[in-house]
């Protein structure tokens, strides 16, 4: 059964009277001051101090920082450990990480029929994919690339929160028919996460080209002046939902990566792009994705 699309000013007036709902959690407001920062200005123990408040999430973010996936190279023990030997970024990557995974329940049956484990499997995973493509083909700072393909589903969150009901009537549609969410999205819904996401994204008051990130994921023709990172995540996020880091169902079509309206900006913005391995990094995205499941289950399990 196929619920009639409600439409942008619904979501609008629903968000509206739930402010209480998605507001940034109080952890990630100066977590993401702080990335934002010029890397000469941040305060490591003022970080350190701030992350040890919260017993549970310090234990989060220390097993991420022990993950190969986080360039461990010696066991960490301690936050401070982890900001000598990762640096104060990484380990805010990691704690805006954890923080945002704990944006929803661990307990699956609540959110049925989207996992929350999966949900972040591709969330973590697209953010790590986008760190390694920006360092690899040398777009801007790998640390921002990350981020944004940690939120770039943000809107997804706030679907489940304000319309659990016709989110999962789009979930369902989905999942049955083989087609990306967005387009189940807009068909249910009369919007997709890219634009829900685009009001949360500004009420946190994310930076603006994080904001395009979470608006044009989906459609990185239409973005600009930030392109090359909207298309960075674009192609990152098809290269996760084709493999095993997708949203819990296969999505059946083709797809020619390199004729992808996304390769062609990236290509704008990276003469490194055309000599890029991509044989390699589908032969590598096996065992990537086998730490992303056992990184990302083992912090649920907690
Ligand atoms: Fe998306
Ligand atoms: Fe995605």
């Amino acid at each position: 059964m196929t619920t009639a699309p409600v439409g942008k000013q619904v979501l609008l007036q629903r968000l509206d009277g739930l402010r209480q709902i998605p507001t940034i959690p109080a952890i990630l407001a100066p977590l993401l001051r702080n990335l934002q920062q010029p890397v000469k200005e941040l305060d490591a123990q003022k970080v350190t101090d701030f992350l040890a408040q919260d017993k549970s999430l310090a234990a989060q973010c220390l097993q991420m920082a022990n993950s190969p996936l986080f360039g461990r190279w010696q066991k960490v023990e301690s936050l401070r450990g982890a900001v000598v030997s990762l640096g104060l970024h990484h380990v805010s990557d990691i704690a805006m990480s954890c923080g945002v995974l704990n944006m929803l329940p661990g307990d699956k049956t609540s959110l049925e029929p989207l996992d929350p484990v999966v949900f972040w499997e591709h969330s973590v995973g697209c953010g790590l994919l986008c760190r390694r493509l920006a360092r690899q083909i040398n777009l801007g700072d790998p640390g921002k690339a990350y981020l944004a393909g940690l939120l770039h589903d943000l809107g997804i969150i706030v679907n489940l929160w304000v319309l659990p009901q016709e989110f999962r009537a789009a979930f369902e549609i989905a999942k049955a028919e083989g087609i990306p969410l967005h387009e189940a999205e807009q068909r249910a819904l009369g919007f997709t996460h890219c634009d829900s996401g685009r009001l949360l994204a500004e009420s946190w008051g994310l930076a603006p080209g994080l904001i395009e990130v979470v608006t044009y994921h989906h459609s990185p023709e239409k973005s600009s002046p930030n392109a090359g990172v909207v298309a960075l995540v674009h192609i990152a996020d098809l290269l996760c939902r084709m493999s095993g880091l997708n949203y819990g169902y296969v999505e059946e079509r083709q797809v020619n990566l390199f004729e992808d309206a996304g390769f062609a900006l990236l290509a704008q913005d990276s003469s490194l792009l055309k000599d890029f391995d991509w044989a390699r990094l589908t032969f590598e995205l096996d065992s990537y994705m086998d730490e992303v499941h056992s990184l990302v289950r083992a912090i649920y399990r907690r």
